[in-house]
């Protein structure tokens, strides 16, 4: 990777346009990201998360694992159990018929936009977008995990860079100085955080009821207690079928 100036690019400013400084910025480094955090602090960093980030990559790893695990289980049970030789039409299990595809990345450039607009795409999803197996093929997708409450990014940036097998990571927030800085921490952390990572200003109830069983794993930090955004969450969440 070039300078932390080459990384952010020239072009990089403020969102109000104000000329972007890198001297007013500290690298902080944690685990595999690094993030730019600014001299005033107004966007919310705690270090003494890093063991709770440590943790909840942890339990990512093993939530991808075992999943992979149940799926291939569940296969070989399907296969096991063969074709029904009643007469009637056999139908095709569920979750081998039921195909949601996720759009292509092609986002191989490191593109962030950095228009920061309250999401506008509100109306429920008349499918669920996801994660579901490709058609007939028996293949498990990619997790697709939520951040719902994201602040710099920091933790969705090092899910995208030390979990292996996410296809991609949804980061929120309803602050607008939290969604700049999430999008210049992307943008930072080079083209696997920018094929990966994408960054919404939106209140998390809201997105999370407009994207039903859009997501496989959501994670909640919120200041407080989490339970106002617990129905909310579980709506957003994808339950596989076995
Ligand atoms: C504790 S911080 C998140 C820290 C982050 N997860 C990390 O590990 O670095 C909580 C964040 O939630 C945001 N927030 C609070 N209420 C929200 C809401 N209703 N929707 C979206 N974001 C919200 C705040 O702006 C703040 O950035």
């Amino acid at each position: 990777m070039g300078s932390a100036q080459e990384r952010i690019g020239d072009e990089e400013k403020h969102e109000n346009g104000s000329p972007f400084d890198l001297n007013d910025f500290t690298v902080i480094k944690e685990g595999e990201a690094e993030i730019l955090m600014h001299a005033k602090n107004e966007v919310f960093y705690n270090k003494t998360q890093v063991n709770n980030r440590d943790m909840s990559i942890a339990v990512l790893r093993t939530f991808i694992s075992k999943r992979q695990q149940e799926h291939e289980v569940m296969l070989s049970k399907k296969s096991r159990a063969g074709p029904k030789v009643s007469g009637e039409p056999v139908a095709e299990p569920e979750a081998l018929t039921d195909t949601v595809m996720h759009d292509e990345k092609t986002n191989g450039e490191c593109e962030v936009s950095q228009e920061i607009s309250q999401d506008e795409s509100c109306s429920i999803s008349e499918e669920p977008a996801a994660n579901q197996e490709g058609k007939g093929r028996g293949e498990l997708k990619p997790p697709v995990v939520l951040e719902a409450l994201s602040a710099s990014g920091l933790r969705s940036l090092r899910y995208a860079r030390e979990v292996d097998g996410i296809d991609k990571v949804v980061a929120l927030d309803n602050d607008k100085a939290s969604v700049e800085a999430c999008r210049r921490n992307i943008k930072f952390n080079g083209s696997v955080a920018c094929s990966k990572v994408e960054s919404h200003l939106a209140d998390a109830r809201v997105y999370m009821l407009t994207h039903p069983k859009e997501f496989d794993v959501v994670d909640l930090d919120p200041y407080g207690s989490p339970s106002v955004f617990l129905d909310s969450a579980v709506q957003s969440v994808l339950m596989e079928e076995c």
